[in-house]
């Protein structure tokens, strides 16, 4: 278990150096895992996560299957030995929540309608954790999704924010998500701008929900620009074939 600081912020910084309006440093591979459709793995800060994507292929069990769309079936899954404590294998209430809610954003912007009768499914891996997994793992499948061919809206691009010491601040470390005072994932869908996900924990006045709602934002395009600049290493050239 990480020790509480005495202070989260010390002569107006962040215990690890970051200004308060930057995110920690990302790594993004897409298409790692050769059986999947798609597949990404994103390094961020020290969170280390893998998605794969499988579909849009035929539904199992059958009964699922809805004539006019595809499905979309999301699991999140730390792994044991992704934390400090050893994780108990196998689904818990968090990760069935992060599940439900990463899913729903990412219906938002996939075209069901075009795969009737199939499902489009979506593993997270969480390999190590750090803070923010639901954001890295919702990054991951949207890359996965893209690496798949899923025809989409838009990338999702998520990042979180929150309040330490009174003080807002982009990219909760694990030290400020234990012991801040709030802490506000989001998702936006960065070619519309609408906003695709979005959950907090903690309190914020209505004042700092809107200036962290900016922050949050403009952390998700900082991220979309790295996700598109990914697929366009692997993809990019495809253009002039
Ligand atoms: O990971 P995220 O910030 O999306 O979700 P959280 O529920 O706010 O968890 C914050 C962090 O707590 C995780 O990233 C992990 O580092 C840690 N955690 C843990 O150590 N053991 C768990 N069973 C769940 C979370």
């Amino acid at each position: 278990m990480l020790q509480k600081p005495e202070r989260l912020i010390v002569d107006g910084k962040r215990l690890d150096g970051r200004a308060f309006d930057e995110l920690r440093p990302v790594k993004i591979v897409v298409g790692p895992l050769h059986r999947a459709d798609g597949s990404c793995y994103i390094e961020h800060g020290k969170n280390k996560v893998m998605a794969a994507v499988y579909g849009p292929r035929e539904v199992h069990p059958k009964h699922l299957q809805e004539v006019t769309h595809a499905i979309v079936r999301y699991r999140y899954n730390m792994a044991p030995f992704s934390v400090e404590d050893r994780k108990r294998p196998g689904p818990d209430r968090r990760s069935i929540e992060i599940s439900k809610v990463s899913r729903e954003a990412l219906e938002s912007v996939i075209l069901k309608e075009y795969f009737p009768r199939s499902t489009i499914d979506i593993f997270v891996e969480i390999l190590q954790a750090d803070a923010g997994t639901r954001v890295a793992a919702l990054n991951a499948a949207s890359v996965a999704l893209a690496d798949a061919g899923i025809p989409m809206k838009g990338l999702v691009s998520a990042c979180s924010v929150g309040k330490v010491d009174d003080t807002l601040v982009l990219d909760l470390s694990k030290e400020e998500d234990n012991y801040g005072q709030a802490d506000m994932p989001v998702a936006i869908v960065a070619n519309t701008g609408e906003i695709a996900f979005l959950q907090m924990d903690g309190h914020m006045t209505q004042e700092e929900f809107r200036k962290a709602l900016e922050m949050a934002i403009d952390g998700c395009k900082q991220i979309y620009k790295l996700q598109r600049e990914a697929l366009l290493a692997k993809y990019g050239g495809l253009e002039n074939e």
